[in-house]
């Protein structure tokens, strides 16, 4: 695979398998904090941290920019139990050697761990990577409070973007959980609005739009889908 620089200074791959970047070319760590781990812990905030322990669902691990900047970025008094599945062993196993950010310094002994036993815990964070189908893996998971749905995109990965995915997601996810994606395709939005969720996007301006789906209700810029449904069928992938 090909490295890349992204905008903000942080490497991200190309994947040939896939031809797509794993990040956009904005930045993989900007992308990771704005799009997914700042509003995730907002969300928490509004719930008070959901008891103080924070389950997350990272999909899918990559280079785990998203699982080491919740770490970067956990709150305080909180522990955080990340449950993560990733279909590549040895992408996994040469994360290693991966140019990380100077912001992921403190956190080398965390990758190295994960990089050779797909696993980490400390006292208040644990780490759980599965090798294999994120699909089968979330039938085994419940109560999560935060999904990152950070999969290829739809048109070349997806059976992570279907309606019976999202509905097999929506089974773990808790009553106050949230689900932060990039993606802002309509059919994606339509499976979160079939399932009764209420559709937002992120309240930065340095960073293109994704989308936020979630249950509850939440203090981030509403989308009103019912409206452009006026103007489009609701379809799904
Ligand atoms: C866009 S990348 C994830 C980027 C990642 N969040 C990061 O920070 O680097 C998508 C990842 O999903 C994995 N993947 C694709 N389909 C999968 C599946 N069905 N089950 C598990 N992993 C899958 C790919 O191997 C790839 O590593």
């Amino acid at each position: 695979m090909k490295e890349i620089l992204t905008k903000d200074g942080s490497f991200t791959l190309k994947s040939e398998k896939y031809d797509e970047c794993y990040h956009s070319s904005e930045g993989a760590y900007t992308e990771s904090l704005y799009k997914h781990v700042l509003p995730g812990f907002k969300a928490a905030e509004q719930f008070d941290f959901y008891g103080g322990e924070i389950r997350i669902l990272d999909i899918c691990f990559g280079l785990g920019y998203n699982t080491l900047t919740a770490i970067l970025h956990k709150p305080e008094n909180v522990k955080l139990k990340i449950f993560s599945p990733e279909l590549d062993a040895d992408l996994l196993k040469s994360l290693k050697s991966f140019k990380y950010p100077d912001e992921f310094k403190t956190l080398l002994n965390i990758i190295n761990e994960i990089s050779e036993n797909l696993y980490y815990k400390s006292d208040d964070i644990e780490i759980e990577v599965f090798v294999g189908d994120a699909r089968e893996y979330i039938k085994r998971l419940s109560n999560i409070h935060i999904v990152y749905q950070d999969a290829f995109s739809p048109k070349v990965n997806q059976e992570l973007w279907t309606f019976e995915y999202f509905t097999d997601i929506s089974n773990i996810l808790n009553e106050s959980g949230i689900i932060t994606t990039y993606s802002v395709a309509t059919p994606v939005r339509c499976s979160f609005y079939k399932l009764g969720m209420n559709i937002y996007t992120h309240p930065y301006e340095n960073i293109r739009k994704g989308t936020i789906a979630s249950f509850a209700e939440l203090p981030f810029v509403k989308v009103d889908f019912e409206e452009k449904l006026k103007r489009v069928k609701c379809k799904t992938y």
